[in-house]
């Protein structure tokens, strides 16, 4: 029997409305959440809304609403976009439900009756972007740098929790947990933010300047600060003290949480936690940012992106798939629609979804529209399920140490090994053939077979078309559990539903997501300025010849140590030689066969006396080149754009 698995994403905001980086947060962990399911854990997730503090009251004056009526709008906004989707929390906390007003009363009493909470005069910068006081150190040019607002400063009688205090116990217990916040840099950042002396925390904001939030129990003048009510949501909703849940899930409590709130959760909570003498948190997974135009996603930057924007032309499912597979946990991204439809061509239209039609078709029109029955298993089947058996275990390894891209991209490796099997095979040419029916029906059982154990692994990210998946291949409407996740578990002469294609292919239109410069916001187009001296114009981009090519062969330079010289086909007739200075990184046997993406209108250049007639593009992260590979499938020649 495994340990229960409790997950929280972070409460969000409801002075804006949800966008893609909310939808991320929460889709991410709607996915671990089904994993954990799938696996057979007792699995927990909680979502909610933060309803108190300044800003939410500024944005109901704009409104022109009183905030209780505002709160209630957009909460129910969040409540109903996550069904939209396919996202299914066990519990939805609101911080201005009654009980966990209670909970966090009782916990400040506590920590007030052990002196930890004490009145002093303080003057500071408060962010309202953030709801915290900012250091110096965290201004840039005297803005805020997440907000690229001006703090406001305050000098006030505030109540301070001595948080200070925890400052070398804090330490002490980064320093020895070494998988207590993922990914590690972000735990390094924490140790490195506390080798500062650490302040202590400012918990009130007074009545004459704020009465949205919940009154502090010992002072009737002041209400709590947001964020200190704000933490404290993940463990109201399991009903603390006593709680059946509380007891259950809590010590295995998971925190998904983007890096711009990396402080509130890795410094004030724990603090938190060890003075209401409460265990803290198992683990907190950090993850990166969606960038949109070189920018963080912000209401003021005006740069946010609809979740639900892009439903009609991905569908929900394929957008789920794309969030996940395309940002490497803990590190930001890129968010753009061309990615996105690249990625769904690639790894669901060309690649999973062609393998359930083609297996389906075949299988139909040949075994009397049933599942074939297996044959004699080869060497080429028993590497395949071999493959798989290794890969489902592989799969669940990368969920357990949160790494969900890493689980997408070895599911779509298994599934394109099962294409090679097929062109490899051939069933059509053994379909003419009546002596070869038998192999012909155990090349299509294990392909068959294999993809209903990629339906089995995709469920979790793609619930709805797997549900159809499913029904394609005979198997009903339930879930396949784990444990049948194992090669041979489809049953011969089931019956197979006429496929219709799960992920119709979709075109590229390029100009949809380029938005102009003249185009863009006033704010971005400042920064966008700055981070280029000088813009390309869409014409100037058009110059570039961008091409899929295919390494036929590759050598080293004898007389350089950086340099490999590539034949490579652009499917011009001839092959052209192309030199790259990546010999530190690649061998020329692991450049071979790859497709990449060349350059291929740059004026010939001779180097090291060798003649160089394109480029080949690779993502160099502080020197490190890697290669960027174009989607399965993609014939050598096909213009990149
Ligand atoms: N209310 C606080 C959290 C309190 S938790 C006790 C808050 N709310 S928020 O509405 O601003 O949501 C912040 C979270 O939304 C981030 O931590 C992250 O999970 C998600 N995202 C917001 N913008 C994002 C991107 N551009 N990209 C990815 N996720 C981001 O902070």
């Amino acid at each position: 029997m495994t340990d229960p698995f409790y997950i929280t994403t972070p409460i969000y905001y409801v002075n804006s409305h949800p966008h893609i980086g909310h939808a991320y947060t929460t889709i991410v962990t709607d996915v671990l959440t089904r994993f954990h399911k799938l696996f057979g854990d007792d699995a927990y997730f909680l979502t909610g809304t933060d309803e108190h503090g300044q800003k939410i009251v500024e944005s109901a004056s704009k409104a022109g609403v009183d905030p209780q009526e505002f709160v209630d709008r957009i909460s129910q906004e969040f409540l109903e976009m996550w069904p939209h989707l396919h996202i299914e929390f066990d519990q939805f906390i609101r911080t201005t439900d009654a009980e966990h007003k209670i909970c966090v009363q009782q916990i400040l009493q506590k920590i007030y009756d052990q002196d930890e909470i004490y009145l002093k005069e303080y003057e500071g910068l408060y962010c309202v972007g953030c709801e915290r006081f900012l250091d110096e150190s965290e201004l840039e040019n005297g803005n805020c740098q997440d907000h690229q607002i001006r703090p406001e400063f305050y000098q006030e009688k505030n109540y301070f929790f001595r948080m200070s205090a925890y400052q070398d116990w804090l330490l002490e217990e980064l320093k020895n947990n070494e998988s207590w916040i993922y990914p590690g840099r972000y735990r390094n950042e924490l140790i490195q933010f506390l080798k500062a002396p650490l302040q202590d925390l400012c918990i009130s904001r007074p009545k004459k300047r704020l009465t949205w939030g919940i009154d502090l129990p010992f002072d009737g003048n002041f209400v709590t600060y947001v964020w200190f009510d704000a933490l404290l949501n993940y463990v109201s909703a399991l009903g603390w003290p006593e709680g059946e849940k509380y007891f259950k899930y809590w010590p295995h409590v998971h925190h998904t949480i983007g890096k711009d709130i990396l402080k509130t959760h890795g410094i004030y909570w724990p603090c938190m936690l060890k003075a209401a003498g409460l265990p803290v948190f198992k683990k907190i997974v950090v993850h990166g940012h969606w960038v949109v135009g070189g920018s963080k996603m912000s209401k003021s930057l005006g740069n946010v992106v609809d979740p639900l924007s892009m439903k009609d032309q991905l569908g929900v499912d394929a957008l789920r798939y794309y969030l996940i597979r395309d940002m490497s946990f803990g590190e930001d991204s890129n968010f753009t629609e061309d990615l996105a439809i690249t990625r769904y061509n690639g790894d669901l239209a060309n690649n999973f979804g062609n393998l359930l039609n083609r297996s389906i078709s075949m299988s139909r029109n040949n075994f009397e529209g049933c599942v074939p029955p297996l044959g004699e298993v080869g060497d080429l089947e028993k590497d395949i399920q071999n493959l798989f058996s290794k890969g489902v275990e592989v799969c669940r390894e990368y969920i357990l140490c949160f790494q969900p891209h890493l689980t997408l991209e070895h599911i779509a490796r298994l599934s394109s090994q099962v294409n090679k099997y097929i062109d490899r095979c051939k069933p059509w040419n053994l379909a003419k053939q009546p002596e070869d029916r038998e192999r012909l029906g155990t090349i299509l059982y294990t392909a068959l077979d294999m993809a209903r154990i990629l339906v089995g692994l995709l469920a979790p990210v793609m619930p709805e078309k797997m549900n159809e998946a499913r029904k394609s291949l005979g198997l009903g409407t339930e879930a396949i559990p784990y444990e049948k996740l194992i090669p041979g578990g489809l049953t011969a002469g089931t019956k197979l539903m006429e496929p219709t294609p799960l992920f119709p292919k979709i075109k590229v239109s390029s100009k949809k997501n380029n938005v102009a410069k003249d185009q863009l916001p006033e704010k971005l187009k400042s920064r966008e300025t700055a981070m280029y001296e000088e813009w390309l114009t869409f014409d100037d981009f058009k110059k570039l010849e961008l091409k899929v090519g295919h390494i036929r062969s590759c050598r080293k330079i004898e007389k350089s140590k950086k340099l490999l010289c590539s034949e490579v086909d652009l499917g011009e007739g001839r092959m052209r030689s192309i030199v790259s200075g990546a010999a530190e990184f690649y061998t020329p046997a692991e450049m071979k066969d790859r497709r990449v993406i060349v350059v291929a209108n740059l004026k010939p250049v001779k180097l090291m006396g060798e003649v160089s007639e394109g480029m080949i593009l690779f993502s160099d992260e502080n020197g490190k080149l890697v290669l960027i590979e174009a989607p399965e499938g993609v014939k050598a020649g096909v213009i990149v754009r």
